[in-house]
């Protein structure tokens, strides 16, 4: 597999996660602009301050990649569309497209954090990962002195794997074999 048509969008009652569209610049600079402090330490990406125009080119890049099949990075977004409540995405590295083998990244919005989001998202992102998506195996890293990402990893059913290259924390689920593999799927999934 090298090239994949996805699924849009899912929705749940309280978020829906989908693919960043044009004209999101807005949302996306507001989101990480109030969330600067918050998102520091662990994302090397964030910036003190981003333009609507540096978002809108950032959020053009993340949907151009995902048509090329290259990257999935996924926007968060409140049931109205209004705000944009963090990121997540599904993230080949180097030939894993191919393996159906991806890791999931995720930030959330800094006066979102730390109420219950972040595990819902990666909850809801496991089960469409292994039923709308071809994925086998998803992955999450997190740094040693990330407290918060280990924490939500663990309370969604990971297992810790120890063979990082890097060091870092490192966490799966298997198709088949993920605890959270039951019926009741609270997302409806639209393509
Ligand atoms: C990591 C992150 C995505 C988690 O999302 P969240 O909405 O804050 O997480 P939740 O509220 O669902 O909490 C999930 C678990 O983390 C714990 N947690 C949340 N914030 C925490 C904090 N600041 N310190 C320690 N533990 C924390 C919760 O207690 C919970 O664990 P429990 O189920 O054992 O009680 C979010 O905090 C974030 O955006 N952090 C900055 C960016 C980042 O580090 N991304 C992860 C990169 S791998």
């Amino acid at each position: 597999m090298d090239y994949l048509i996805p699924p849009e969008r899912v929705e749940t009652p309280g978020f829906v996660l989908r693919s960043y569209e044009v004209n999101d610049g807005p949302l996306l600079a507001e989101a990480t602009n109030a969330s600067y402090e918050h998102l520091r330490a662990f994302m090397p990406w964030a910036r003190p301050h981003s333009t609507e125009a540096d978002a809108e080119r950032d959020a053009r890049r993340f949907r151009g990649r995902w048509l090329l099949s290259q990257d999935f990075t996924i926007a968060i977004v409140s049931p109205d569309g209004r705000r944009l409540l963090g990121g997540t995405g599904f993230h080949p590295r180097n030939d894993s497209l191919a393996a159906r083998r991806v890791e999931i990244g995720m930030w959330i919005r800094a006066d979102e954090a730390g109420r219950g989001l972040g595990s819902a998202v990666l909850r809801v992102m496991l089960r469409w990962g292994f039923s709308a998506w071809p994925w086998e195996e998803l992955i999450w890293r997190a740094a040693v002195n990330n407290v918060a990402s280990q924490r939500t990893a663990l309370a969604v059913g990971m297992e810790e794997e120890h063979d990082d290259p890097e060091g870092m924390r490192r966490f799966r689920a298997l198709r088949g074999s993920w605890p959270g593999s039951t019926p009741s799927f609270e997302g409806e999934v639209t393509r």
